[in-house]
């Protein structure tokens, strides 16, 4: 794995000179950042060595490279799922390559449906921590030490600077957020009603099927980490809307806005 993780960040570098600290996993809800950066370089995943190619409707694979306002930005259009049948060491692979590159800072975002009784479809919700019940952890196996430790803390994996710094600036725009604890499941069924009832019983605000396994490595490596979820259904004790793929783009749509305006300004300030 780590002559892998080496050899695609070395390819990686050759074709981008200057790699930014910053990155951007353009999940559901961020597609239209990727019209605010500037200056763009890319690269689709088809040509990068050892990426797997991403598989699911509305998620086209490639490497951007380029500005968002005066920041250098390295953004990945499209992610890797658990679902879609790849091991969870494949779904990070990417993120290992960005840490082995130099990233330091890692953005995500996420569609989710809402467990909380207060959340309504279109919210935000900054995510403050997660439940991983993925079957599987992609730390398990051999630790390599020059990736990180053995067993990493994981008390402050969402970055608390972050999270205050753009709760800040969705105040001063009057944008609403909520904040919560996401819960990550492999999918693909959305979930029954005694799940998502289950998923709030234990502690859960939102569900979806991503991001965890990404921000375990992420903080594994020592990247700090911000992550945001639009809430495109809602279960268990409150109203129940359904959802469905088609419904969950359309309200990500809806939120895109809101959400791409805190993450432009956030990177900008950080
Ligand atoms: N469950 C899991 N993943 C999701 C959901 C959900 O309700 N909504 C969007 N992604």
């Amino acid at each position: 794995m780590l002559e892998k993780i080496k050899e695609t960040a070395a390819y990686i570098a050759s074709k981008f000179e200057h790699i930014p600290d910053t990155a951007i996993i353009l999940g559901t809800g961020l597609g239209e950042l990727v019209g605010h950066i500037e200056d763009k370089r890319e690269l689709p995943y088809g040509e990068i060595p050892h990426f797997p190619l991403s598989t699911v409707e509305g998620h086209s694979g490639k490497l951007i490279l380029g500005r968002l306002g005066e920041k250098p930005i390295l953004a990945m259009q499209g992610r890797f799922h658990y679902y879609e049948g790849y091991t969870m060491q494949q779904v990070t692979f990417p993120v290992r390559v960005l840490r082995q590159l130099g990233v330091k800072t890692l953005f995500v975002s996420n569609a989710a449906g809402g467990m909380n009784p207060q959340f309504k479809v279109g919210d935000l919700m900054i995510i403050t921590d997660h439940i991983n019940t993925f079957p599987d952890n992609p730390l398990r196996g051999k630790n390599y030490e020059e990736l990180g430790p053995r067993f990493p803390d994981m008390s402050d994996a969402y970055s608390p600077r972050l999270i205050d710094k753009a709760l800040a600036i969705a105040a001063r725009n009057n944008i609403e957020v909520r904040q919560g604890v996401y819960v990550g499941t492999q999918g693909p069924t959305f979930e029954t009603p005694a799940e998502y009832r289950y998923f709030r019983i234990i502690g859960g605000d939102a569900v979806g099927m991503s991001t965890v396994p990404e921000v375990i490595v992420a903080h594994h490596g020592g990247m700090e980490v911000f992550a945001i979820s639009v809430i495109t259904d809602l279960g268990g004790f409150g109203d129940i809307v359904k959802c469905s793929h088609e419904e969950v783009q359309k309200a990500a749509a809806e939120a895109q806005p809101r959400m791409t305006l805190i993450m432009q300004q956030l990177i900008a300030e950080n």
